[in-house]
């Protein structure tokens, strides 16, 4: 089989585009295109006709990582950095309808009101077929595949992503699975510097209450184990303004910093997981300057897509956000920013050690063994997809939070609640208070109530039990004076319509209107019914 590729470096096989078979009248799409949009494509070429070639993989490797000038052509040519929008057209192309937004997302359970894009993202049946595309090119001819494609492949995807976040050069640009892998290559090195004794017993590391389960067991897994003294900073929720969160951060950082404690990293969410809300990230890391905390690592996991991104004006020392989640590749990939000139780059590690150990971590991540690396190799595919809308990835971020903060005031005036955080805290995603008699009372109620709306009502849509009281306040009543411990977070994509957050909010109403309380699904009182 030839093993070609277009200009832009895809294979060529089958690149005919998905058309809806089978519109479904009865869905109205929220994101409306309008006119003829361009595409993307790259100059960076890919040549996977040779099945000779270097037999060693860090020859290949090598040859493949580019020169800065390529970098910046190639970065120039995808994006301008800051808003994370592709940048003018080269080809022409129309402009996606409702039709083939529909086809698109045609492999979704038709069933299930998805209000949930946060958890695990969306892929589209364009750059799902791409994917599979490269897959067969590896089942094909493997020794080929890895030999002469994989490393340019991945470097166009490095080199998209940096044209995307305004990195400075490809070389900064690492692609992992997922912001965990980008977590431990970062708190691998804190846990390092331990136990090398670069970092004394009991030096501070910063972290967010609301940091990702994940990555709060990571931070203990790999440096509080390794003699870091963990300092949380207690965040309010609900949430009246970024200053707030200003000020906790401020308030944490002294208490880190006692004693003349030195504080050697900080870990800082760009948007917090549970409960959702958009972190001041520039101003934390600013502050992180001033106090003299060692390195800032930003968790953005949720950013790309859902708010802007540039790497450097944002000025952190690690930067990662999944490309899963909100920028339309498939699972799982996400990338993670480092300076090149920061010698620190040099001494990060992927986790799984292979042959590229010591190569640099882009090269590292590059060829961790033997796997499917084809879903690190479609960001260009996504930008291609998001290009087909008017205005692309900005546009579609921002009817996204349009449509999101108008779903969740819908919600939350059926409900006689409230957001969680005012709109300007919010991208693609909301917090909505539930009813206070539904007597949420622990993360395992929440946990009950989901899985019931999920088996019961077919609405997918995480739920965020809040413990805490806002410092000095009461707790925030529904309009029946109830005190709401429960929220919901929805997500708006540009596949999601008006009747599925119709059907949550009348899931809920049936629960109220039954008298239904969350303590019907404990386990002890079931067995008592
Ligand atoms: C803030 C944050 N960090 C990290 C992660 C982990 O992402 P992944 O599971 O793709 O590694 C998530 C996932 O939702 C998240 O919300």
């Amino acid at each position: 089989m030839p093993l070609t590729t277009d200009e832009a470096g895809r294979p060529i096989a089958a690149r005919a585009r998905a058309r809806d078979p089978n519109p479904s009248p009865q869905h109205t799409h929220t994101l409306s295109p309008i006119t003829p949009l361009p595409i993307l494509s790259l100059s960076l070429s890919l040549s996977l006709s040779s099945p000779s070639g270097p037999t060693n993989p860090s020859a290949a490797a090598m040859a493949s990582d580019p020169a800065p000038d390529d970098a910046a052509r190639a970065a120039a040519a995808n994006g301008h950095g800051n808003g994370n929008g592709p940048s003018p057209a080269k080809r022409p192309r129309a402009v996606i309808s409702a039709a083939e937004i529909r086809a698109e997302f045609a492999h979704h359970d038709a069933a299930v009101a998805r209000v949930n894009n946060g958890s695990f993202g969306c892929c589209p049946a364009s750059v799902l077929a791409a994917q599979a595309r490269w897959q067969r090119l590896f089942l094909a001819q493997p020794d080929a595949f890895y030999f002469h494609g994989l490393q340019q492949g991945l470097l166009r995807s490095r080199a998209a992503v940096a044209g995307l976040v305004g990195a400075g050069d490809v070389s900064e640009v690492s692609l992992v699975d997922n912001a965990t892998t980008a977590a431990a290559i970062v708190l691998q090195h804190a846990a390092w510097s331990f136990a090398e004794g670069h970092f004394a017993r009991g030096d501070a590391v910063l972290m967010l209450h609301y940091a990702y389960g994940a990555v709060k067991k990571s931070i203990h897994a790999y440096v509080a184990r390794a003699g870091a003294n963990v300092v949380e900073v207690p965040l309010p929720f609900p949430v009246a303004s970024a200053d707030a969160i200003i000020a906790e951060f401020r308030a944490a950082l002294a208490i880190a910093k006692e004693g003349g404690r030195r504080v050697r990293l900080a870990v800082i969410d760009h948007i917090t997981s549970m409960p959702s809300v958009i972190i001041p990230v520039k101003e934390l890391v600013a502050i992180c300057r001033e106090e003299g905390v060692d390195k800032v690592f930003v968790d953005a996991a949720h950013s790309i897509g859902q708010v802007p991104v540039d790497v450097r004006d944002i000025g952190a020392d690690f930067y990662t956000s999944n490309l899963h989640k909100w920028f339309f590749c498939p699972p799982a990939v996400a990338f993670l920013h480092t300076h090149k000139d920061d010698p620190i780059a040099s001494q990060l590690h992927h986790p799984v050690v292979s042959q590229e150990y010591g190569n640099g971590l882009p090269m590292e991540s590059g060829w961790i063994g033997t796997r499917d690396y084809s879903a690190q190799l479609v960001v260009s595919e996504a930008i291609d997809f998001v290009n087909r809308f008017e205005g692309g990835i900005e546009a579609i971020r921002s009817r996204n939070h349009e449509k999101v903060i108008e779903m969740g005031r819908m919600l939350a005036e059926a409900w006689g609640t409230f957001l969680g955080s005012p709109p300007e805290l919010c991208g693609s995603m909301v917090m909505v208070g539930m009813p206070g008699c539904l007597g949420v009372e622990s993360d395992d109620d929440a946990m009950r109530v989901r899985t019931m709306l999920r088996k019961d009502f077919q609405v997918e849509v995480p739920i965020y039990y809040n413990s805490r009281r806002v410092e000095g306040q009461e707790m925030a009543k529904d309009k029946s004076g109830d005190p709401v411990t429960g929220y919901v977070r929805i997500s708006h994509q540009v596949y999601n319509v008006r009747e599925d957050y119709e059907r949550l909010r009348d899931a809920i109403n049936k629960l109220v209107s039954e008298g239904f309380t969350s303590s019907k699904l404990r386990p002890s009182e079931k067995r008592e019914a």
